[in-house]
């Protein structure tokens, strides 16, 4: 890496694209998913990303997620051009400052919990102590103390999901990134784990970007960001769910009161 990420970023926000396009495929198959578009995350948001299927969403998450390069345009991580880094070098920033979370868990079959939660920190050469000690920590995080040596067949999809967040948390992100992350849930099962990530941004202060089609589940961000097209075309910011919730028993508790 040329520029080192820096702690101070003398005002920027932690997240700045410019102009992003991105084409897949060449000549008369290439196929522009992204049309270029800007957006400013700042440290601890919780930015819920809407639009219809097909609208750019899932790239928008890739490229965030330094998963994959835009074609053209800026994009700026702590002030680094992530356009300009190669494929280790935006390795090593995932490793460092991303944890992703994804609709179908991703987890190892016939691996117990503790384990798949490890994974992530066998790439940082810390020794096993470390990594049980971390890894125990991350689920008891997730509200799974006592199911560390469950395989993935042995859990609800409920714990699954908690388990891929325990594994998105483990190595202490800056940013977690989480496509569809309720998607495979019921209702309730989606509450508890949207209240999960609410509590990791609110109470850690972990930047968290979702991708949701569900209006329940957005209603748990600080900002709401729609997709069309390929374009931005709405970026609002939304009073979160757990706070109204706290404003409403407050006034109930109030209103006894008086
Ligand atoms: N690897 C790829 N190669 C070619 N086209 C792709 C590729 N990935 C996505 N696309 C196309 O880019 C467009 C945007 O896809 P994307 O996956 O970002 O949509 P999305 O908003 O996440 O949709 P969904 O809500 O269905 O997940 C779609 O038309 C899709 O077909
Ligand atoms: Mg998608």
């Amino acid at each position: 890496m040329t520029q080192a990420p820096t702690q101070d970023s003398g005002g920027m926000p932690l997240i700045r694209l410019r102009n992003i396009i991105k084409v897949y495929g060449e000549g008369g198959l290439a196929f522009k998913a992204l049309k270029g578009f800007d957006l400013d995350i700042d440290q601890g948001d919780f930015v819920a990303i809407m639009g219809p299927s097909g609208s750019g969403k899932s790239t928008a998450m890739n490229t965030l997620g330094c998963l994959d390069r835009p074609t053209s345009g800026e994009y700026l991580f702590k002030g680094v051009h992530v356009e300009d880094l190669d494929r280790d070098e935006r390795a090593r920033l995932r490793r460092r400052y991303f944890g992703f979370v994804f609709q179908g868990f991703h987890l190892l079959p016939r691996t117990t919990a503790q384990e798949n939660v490890e994974l992530p920190l066998l790439y940082r050469g810390e020794t096993a102590t470390q990594r049980h000690a971390a890894a125990a920590r991350a689920l008891d995080a997730v509200g799974l103390k006592g199911w560390e040596h469950h395989t993935p067949s042995e859990l609800s999809g409920g714990q699954q999901q908690r388990v891929a967040i325990a594994r998105a948390i483990v190595s202490n992100p800056v940013v977690l990134l989480a496509d569809e992350p309720t998607g495979n849930l019921d209702t309730q099962r989606s509450e508890e784990i949207m209240e999960l990530l609410w509590k990791l941004n609110h109470e850690q202060g972990i930047t968290v970007l979702m991708v949701t089609h569900e209006p329940e589940m957005a209603a748990y961000a600080r900002r709401i960001v729609r997709f069309k097209d390929g374009l931005l075309d709405t970026d609002m910011r939304n009073e979160p769910m757990m706070l109204r919730q706290k404003t409403a028993s407050a006034e109930a508790v109030n209103g006894e009161d008086a």
